[in-house]
């Protein structure tokens, strides 16, 4: 089967069912499982003919839409997820429609879209105009250009072009306290190795990098060239490093800042004296996320750095019919991808109609919301708190008193796993000074009262179960 012009005339037709779909999948979203409960799909051989637009989408309705997480809703609270909203979800079935591709620019004004977008997130979380970048699918792909350029700042020091000769003989020692996994991750891709990093210790009680511990291993350091990984917050405990004096100290050792702000630098837009992201307009590279707290649909996120010469040099595609002029990079050349979506759009329209009032809205709600349901926990006999909740992530685990330490994370990973078995909330593991934990991170613009009464009257149906089966008694 073969698709037709003539196919545009069932235009009508595909923007019917799409209305359809989409309509029904919104409106039962609050009913629909956050959780997936369902069967696997049937493993069934690929069509050689085809089957056509109706079994197609006869099948998609029968095995796969319902069995689709509720996932963009208010009550997936499990890693870091936001929502979509309204106008974030209609700009991105646009982007299908209008199918740019934004590799080199200069047939369309999607670059410029891009361009603008990305002065409108520095001013968003109020940044110096030095910093420049390009939207990414996420934070992974964030960090990852964060390390490519640091990687090659570090070189230059060391009279190695890595973009161009290799890593061969290249001396970079790499400092961290609690780098997300996606950090580690992009260490290895870029060959310098996800286990070859000096541990910085942390403030007591505390995911925050110690200072003085980094000045310390800092002084102590032979190596030629230096990379500092921040985070700004943590994703367990949502730690802020403290980027002002640990700018400080990576300007004296001419060493590279990369912060990993994903969700963190969302701090930036309340309404406070000072923030804990103060320090940020420092740094030489940062990591945001548009598809958690800015709540555009996967996969959005943002690398802005004050070094955009390093971004080029790393990312820069050689052949001679899609040479990029120096001063004005083309997007091809900053990042990972050479053709690229038109993923700006979601942010731009989002940033256009909401402005920052309206986004910073829903993030104080959601630390709201968090606290509200921290407080829940804390005067509940069935549950712990375990950290005072500082932003939008909760720590908790079930009343484990007089367990012993095994005996605790076997009794959290069961009632974790029954509360997600509910398919009424989506909560995800994490580990705290040694224990194991339940997280609920909260960053959907549509979480509201009522969802922290729903998982809260979750919660207590599992530990009333629970007891009446008396499985941890005795233990
Ligand atoms: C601090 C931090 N960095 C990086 C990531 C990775 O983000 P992504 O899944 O968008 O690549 C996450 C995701 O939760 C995060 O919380």
């Amino acid at each position: 089967m073969q698709p037709t012009k003539s196919d545009w005339h069932h235009l009508d037709t595909y923007l019917k069912v799409f209305s359809q779909i989409s309509q029904n999948f919104l409106a039962d979203l609050d009913e629909r499982n956050v959780a997936y409960l369902g069967e696997p799909l049937e493993n069934k051989p690929l069509s050689s003919s085809g089957e056509g637009f109706e079994k197609a989408l006869e099948t998609l309705c029968d095995k796969v839409i319902p069995n689709l997480s509720a996932s963009r809703g208010s009550r997936y609270w499990g890693f870091v997820t936001g929502g979509a909203t309204p106008v974030a979800t209609f700009a991105d079935w646009l982007v299908a429609t209008f199918d740019q591709n934004l590799s080199k620019g200069g047939d369309s004004i999607a670059t410029d879209v891009e361009r603008q977008t990305l002065r409108w997130l520095c001013e968003l979380f109020d940044l110096p105009e030095c910093f420049q970048g390009i939207i990414t699918t996420g934070a992974t792909s964030a960090n990852f250009l964060g390390v490519l350029c640091a990687r090659q700042y570090l070189g230059k020091q060391q009279n190695i072009d890595v973009a161009e000769n290799g890593i061969n003989g290249l001396d970079i020692e790499v400092f961290v306290a609690t780098p997300h996994a996606s950090m580690l991750k992009s260490l290895a891709m870029a060959g310098l190795g996800r286990r070859n990093l000096t541990q910085v210790n942390c403030e007591p009680d505390s995911e925050a990098m110690s200072v003085c511990d980094l000045e310390l291993k800092l002084n102590q350091s032979v190596a030629k060239g230096k990379l500092v990984i921040a985070s700004a917050a943590t994703v367990t405990t949502t730690d802020f490093d403290d980027l002002k004096a640990i700018a400080l100290l990576t300007k004296k050792h001419r060493a590279w800042l990369h912060v990993d702000a994903a969700f963190g630098l969302f701090e930036r837009l309340l309404n406070k004296e000072e923030y804990l992201t103060d320090g940020v307009e420092l740094v030489d590279s940062i990591t945001v996320d548009n598809h958690k707290w800015l709540n555009v649909p996967y996969e959005s996120g943002v690398f802005l750095t004050r070094h955009l010469d390093m971004l080029y040099e790393s990312c820069d595609v050689p052949a001679p019919y899609l040479i990029s002029n120096p001063e004005t990079p083309d997007f091809m050349s900053l990042g990972v991808e050479n053709s690229r979506r038109f993923r700006a759009l979601p942010v731009w329209m989002t940033l256009l109609a909401y402005g920052k009032a309206g986004v910073a809205g829903w993030v104080d709600k959601n630390i709201k919301l968090a606290r509200l349901f921290a407080k829940k926990i804390e005067s509940s006999e069935d549950y712990e708190l375990m950290l005072p909740c500082q932003l939008n992530v909760v720590l908790f685990r079930p009343d484990c008193h007089g367990l012993t330490e095994n005996k605790a994370r076997e009794k959290t990973q069961y009632f974790l796993q029954k509360i997600n078995q509910s398919g009424r909330v989506f909560l995800s593991p994490g580990e705290w000074r040694g224990q194991s934990v339940i997280r609920a991170a909260l960053s959907s613009w549509e979480t509201q009262a009522i969802d922290i009464d729903i998982v809260f009257d979750v919660l207590l149906s599992v530990a009333k179960v629970d007891k009446m089966n008396c499985s941890w008694l005795g233990n």
